[in-house]
């Protein structure tokens, strides 16, 4: 059996929670170490020399300290004193620093020129508004209006012009760029370029990093990444207008939808739903997720969303509570209805 001195043990299970973080953090989908943009490996540059630098100071003041303490401690013949002043480590510990700052600062504002560059003229530009909380996109020159999901082709740049309708928020995808603030009254802009590779079925998982009010954290979006054919196919059914109901439940639903004061803030292309407080909901069928990102979108999900939204994201306050104004039959066929925009 292996003996660990009791010593080492307590450091072992002092470092057990930090092992555990570290393992948490490697398999986390919104880190900044697996980065798949230009934006982000610039970004992830800066990152690797910060943690190299601060991990040899960190050893050297951990050994220093330990080495002075045991070679200084008093004992029998030698009694422990305090000094005060000596200008050569004084002139030491002064030029030390300066020079680690200085290592940091050159790739560091090198990596800021970088990604304050303009954008190629061929990106795809894309204006993005905040609102509390959720997050709406509008890609430039083709009329297409989604909310919390957007789809963006690998190896092409796509520029994000960051706007905000209240308060400040901040786009913010670890894994593609980042973050920059969305500010009321200013226009941001972000651009990047997804890896040729990049592309992938899942999405890359974004969040507002600025605090937004009582629902920043569940203020969440998700890029996905395709390839240029895929993106191409999902601009063009996403411009589609009205998707007619297959069927006459999904049809009563889209009667009752229009019926009721949804129109009023929503808008649905092709129908007299044309309101622009809330989603643009032409084809959140299509979208794996509601709520910016917090509930996935599905029947039950959209039922509970429509019933009371405050319950589901807390201060959320322009969307009325529908338990107390339609039977959960009228919300269940709404929630068909919705389902049915692919
Ligand atoms: Cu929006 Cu935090």
């Amino acid at each position: 059996m292996l003996i660990v001195r009791r010593p080492v043990r307590r450091l072992l299970v002092a470092l057990l929670p930090l092992l555990a973080l570290a393992a948490a953090a490697c398999s986390d989908p919104m880190t900044t170490t697996d980065p798949q943009s230009d934006f982000a490996d610039t970004v992830h540059g800066v990152y690797q020399i910060v943690t190299i630098l601060a991990a040899i100071v960190f050893v050297a003041v951990l050994a220093l300290t330990l080495i002075l303490a045991i070679v200084f401690h008093e004992r029998p013949g030698r009694r422990a004193q305090q000094f005060h002043g000596n200008s050569k480590l004084e002139v030491v510990w002064t030029i030390i620093p300066v020079a680690i700052v200085t290592v940091i600062a050159i790739p560091t504002f090198r990596a800021i020129a970088d990604t304050t560059d303009p954008a190629p003229d061929d990106a795809i530009t894309i204006a993005v508004t905040g609102h509390q909380w959720w997050f709406e996109f509008e890609y430039e020159g083709t009329g297409l209006v989604t909310a919390n999901e957007i789809h963006i082709p690998a190896g092409r740049a796509t520029s994000f012009l960051l706007r905000s309708d209240d308060v400040i928020h901040s786009f913010w995808v670890p894994q593609l760029a980042g973050k920059v603030d969305l500010i009321p009254g200013h226009e941001n802009e972000l651009w990047f370029t997804p890896h040729e590779n990049a592309a992938r079925p899942e999405p890359y998982l974004g969040q507002c990093a600025e605090f937004c009010g009582l629902s920043h954290a569940n203020m969440r979006f998700r890029v996905y990444v395709d390839t240029p054919q895929n993106f191409s196919a999902w601009i063009e059914a996403q411009q589609a207008s009205r998707i007619a109901p297959a069927n006459e439940a999904t049809a009563a639903g889209e009667t009752l939808f229009l019926s009721s004061s949804c129109v009023g803030c929503h808008t649905v292309k092709g129908t007299a739903a044309a309101g622009s407080i809330g989603p643009d909901l032409s084809h959140i069928g299509s979208r794996s997720t509601i709520a910016s990102g917090i509930m996935d979108n599905d029947r039950e999900s959209l039922i509970r969303w429509i019933s009371n939204p405050d319950r589901e994201k807390p201060g959320v306050v322009l969307m009325p509570a529908f338990e107390s104004q339609m039977t959960q039959e009228q919300i269940a066929s709404i929630a068909d209805y919705l389902l049915s925009l692919q």
